[in-house]
């Protein structure tokens, strides 16, 4: 589900028309669903009762301290990548013990924090991290839960700076090294508890076949694990891919279909994976991001000007790659949706393109909307993942505001930041 949708001919989010955010709140502004993001969390988590299971939302896909509140007071645990991710867990009220802290390049500093703060489990991405992790514990005078992360070397099909499991990817460690990384833990690592394996095979995946031949080839590693070195867990990582195109609710008028409109539901998901995992005995952790957040939220955008050239129409809005890069990084498509619902079917071939000084900076190209005038509002459907987290200041330009609805209330949960904000920590030579 989610719950961007045209109402009296007005995109609402909720029961909440987006122009009467853009008023209060400026553009470009994230809007996100609060209803959506609970409803994601809920079901995924009661599609896998068959089995003893955390779902751990992948703090990355969007970190704000809202979202992170609203998932804690659901139950989630927290797949977290750095020591700030904790750190943002733990003041949105977030349980420590319910975090696994993934990422091949974690400091010492970050081990240490993720310990004082008794983080379920370290997911180890090498041996040499693995050495570390032992050492920082024994400092510290701790054990460390720790899982390995295997890389299965299994296909996750989709874009290539997304995909994970394939042993040219950087993440984990060979499937053929990794039982004997364990047997040489045990013997030789006194500061480290063998507590589970996880695996991560990359992210929006839109077929079932890629999950399913990485759990059926770990599977019986994850046994041999149990029965030698005794793991609790087994992580099967997130990567389950969201619908970006024709991604509207109810009403979508006929421009909206495309046939690029695929996607795993959590029903085929959950009946697919947990008879491969009911009779392991282990509990099963799942680490959605992009799942739970992203049709969970929108961009907000106003076209500044129209620019008619002589090959293309420019509808230049103000917001760009800067505030959301997914289009430029990964060809990632975002639905497009006038926030006044457009009266005729007729469409313009135009180029969406942002302020930023780079011909990369756009969000649609040769793309059939809705005429568009000068001060429009449109909105880009399924940014609530892997948006506001990816944003940068490029060009100097102050990050938008983040706000989150919750039926008909409106919540400001990050302020746009002000020119100060830019400058925060600078200065000049003395
Ligand atoms: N677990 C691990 C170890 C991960 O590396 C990731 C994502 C996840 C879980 C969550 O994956 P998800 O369920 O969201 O697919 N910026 C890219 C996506 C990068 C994903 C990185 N790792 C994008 O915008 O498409």
């Amino acid at each position: 589900m989610h719950s961007f949708h045209y109402q009296n001919g007005q995109l609402h989010c909720e029961s909440v028309d987006l122009t009467s955010i853009a008023e209060q709140f400026g553009t470009p502004t994230y809007v996100y669903s609060k209803a959506t993001l609970s409803d994601h969390f809920t079901r995924l988590n009661q599609a896998m009762n068959k089995v003893d299971h955390l779902v751990c939302y992948a703090v990355k896909a969007n970190s704000n301290l809202a979202v992170i509140d609203t998932l804690a007071k659901l139950g989630s645990g927290f797949d977290i990548v750095s020591a700030g991710e904790l750190f943002r867990v733990i003041k949105a009220g977030g349980d420590p013990s319910k975090c696994t802290f993934a990422g091949v390049g974690k400091t010492r500093d970050e081990i240490r924090f993720a310990l004082e703060h008794g983080i379920y489990s370290i997911n180890v991405e090498s041996l040499a991290e693995l050495e570390a992790i032992n050492e920082v514990a024994n400092e510290m005078g701790k054990i460390a839960p720790v899982a390995l992360r295997v890389n299965p070397n299994v296909d996750a099909k989709t874009h290539k700076y997304i995909s994970t499991g394939k042993s040219e990817n950087k993440f984990g460690i060979d499937f053929g090294k990794i039982e004997a990384a364990y047997d040489d833990a045990a013997t030789r690592l006194k500061n480290v508890s063998l507590r589970g394996l996880q695996m991560h095979i990359g992210s929006q995946l839109t077929t079932i076949a890629p999950f399913l031949e990485a759990v059926r080839k770990v599977v019986p590693l994850a046994i041999a694990l149990k029965e030698k070195h005794g793991i609790e867990f087994f992580s099967i990582g997130g990567g389950i891919g969201i619908v970006y195109h024709g991604s509207l609710s109810s009403g979508a008028p006929e421009w909206w279909q495309s046939e690029e409109n695929t996607q795993i539901t959590i029903e085929e998901y959950a009946e697919t994976l947990v008879p491969e995992l009911t009779s392991l005995g282990l509990r099963i952790l799942l680490e959605p991001g992009r799942l739970i957040a992203g049709n969970a939220g929108a961009l907000l955008t106003r076209v500044l000007y129209t620019k008619k050239g002589d090959t293309k129409t420019f509808q230049i809005v103000d917001s760009g790659m800067g505030d959301l890069i997914r289009p430029a990084l990964y060809q990632g498509h975002h639905e497009i949706a006038p926030v006044t619902e457009p009266k005729t079917t007729a469409t313009e071939k135009v180029d969406i393109v942002g302020p930023i000084c780079e011909s990369g900076d756009f969000f649609a190209q040769d793309t059939d909307l809705p005429p568009l005038a000068e001060n429009d509002l449109i909105a880009l459907l399924s940014a609530g993942a892997y948006g506001f987290t990816m944003a940068s200041n490029y060009n100097s330009r102050p990050l938008p505001a983040e706000i989150m609805v919750d039926g008909g209330s409106v919540h400001e949960i990050r302020k746009r930041q002000t020119f100060d904000d830019l400058i925060a920590g600078e200065s000049v030579l003395p």
